[in-house]
């Protein structure tokens, strides 16, 4: 396993290990409780951005403090989103809201709250690691209507049809098929069903270092979508009525690189037809 915060090798990236090298950046951060890097926006301030930041600050600077309140701190502890799909979201009581990349499960904790005893929420995962904490993490809050699985989001493990809400937070620019996780959010999302997902995007190409660069691609960066590509994608699997919730930037200025400007953070939600 590589360490946190190690500079992969352009051979480990065009070896096809990318989704292990995702599996091994995202099963360290379950174990050690620290956020990826690239989780960080202007706005957020300087002390969330780095592969050592304790994720409780990423939770306290995504996420509002009433929030974070039904929350224990190891729910906190493994935050790696970069928005918050949820609280932009209309979760209704008694609906079925499914999470992408659940991670720890903070996302699904709060759409808990939201549909209460008479909705549930599925999260899933492809890293065995976060999916054992998440489900740890149920059962410290008592959170009986929450459920996580084992699963990649380019095969999501849930029949046709069967999900009002879809939400994600900063997972889809970690995918290599994001036309296929579109596609399989159109499938599992009911009529008349909708997606709020956060991710990101750039709004130029960035160098082709940064784009081959395993490291950058496991802390989001370098798979990060052009906005109107990834805009497209969801067009291009039928949903209707995308609109941008909030788009914000990600990467500090400071950091050093010109391209850091590019980066964003956006929330976006779509309609899948009635
Ligand atoms: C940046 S973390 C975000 C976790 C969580 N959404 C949050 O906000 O804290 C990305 C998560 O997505 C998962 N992941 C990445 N690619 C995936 C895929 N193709 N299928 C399923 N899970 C994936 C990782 O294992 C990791 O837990």
């Amino acid at each position: 396993m590589t360490k946190l915060g190690e500079v992969y090798s352009r051979e480990e990236f065009d070896a096809g290990s990318l989704e292990k090298a995702v599996q091994d950046r995202y099963t360290q951060v379950a174990e050690r409780g620290v956020a990826a890097s690239g989780c960080c926006a202007d706005d957020f301030g300087s002390g969330c951005c780095g592969e050592d930041a304790p994720s409780a600050v990423v939770a306290d600077i995504l996420y509002e403090s009433d929030d974070l309140e039904v929350l224990t701190p190891e729910a906190m502890a493994a935050s790696a989103g970069c928005g918050n799909p949820i609280g932009l979201s209309d979760a209704k009581p008694g609906e079925t809201v499914l999470d992408l990349g659940s991670g720890g499960g903070i996302d699904c904790f709060l759409a808990a709250e939201r549909v209460g005893d008479s909705g549930n929420v599925i999260g899933v995962d492809m890293t065995h690691a976060m999916v054992d904490l998440a489900r740890q993490n149920a059962v410290k809050l008592e959170a009986h209507n929450v459920v996580f699985k084992l699963g990649k989001i380019e095969a999501i493990p849930l029949q046709d049809a069967t999900i009002d809400l879809v939400i994600s937070n900063c997972v889809i620019a970690l995918s290599q098929d994001k036309d296929r996780v579109f596609d399989e959010i159109y499938r599992i999302l009911k009529p008349g069903g909708r997606f709020v997902v956060s991710d990101m995007v750039v709004t130029e190409e960035l160098p082709d270092e940064i784009r081959s660069s395993a490291e950058e691609w496991v802390s989001c960066v370098g798979g990060a979508d052009l906005l109107s590509r990834y805009l497209g994608r969801m067009e291009r699997s039928g949903f209707v009525n995308i609109e941008i919730l909030s788009n914000v930037p990600m990467r500090s200025r400071s950091d050093g690189t010109d391209y850091a400007s590019a980066v964003r953070s956006v929330t976006v939600r779509g309609w899948r037809r009635d």
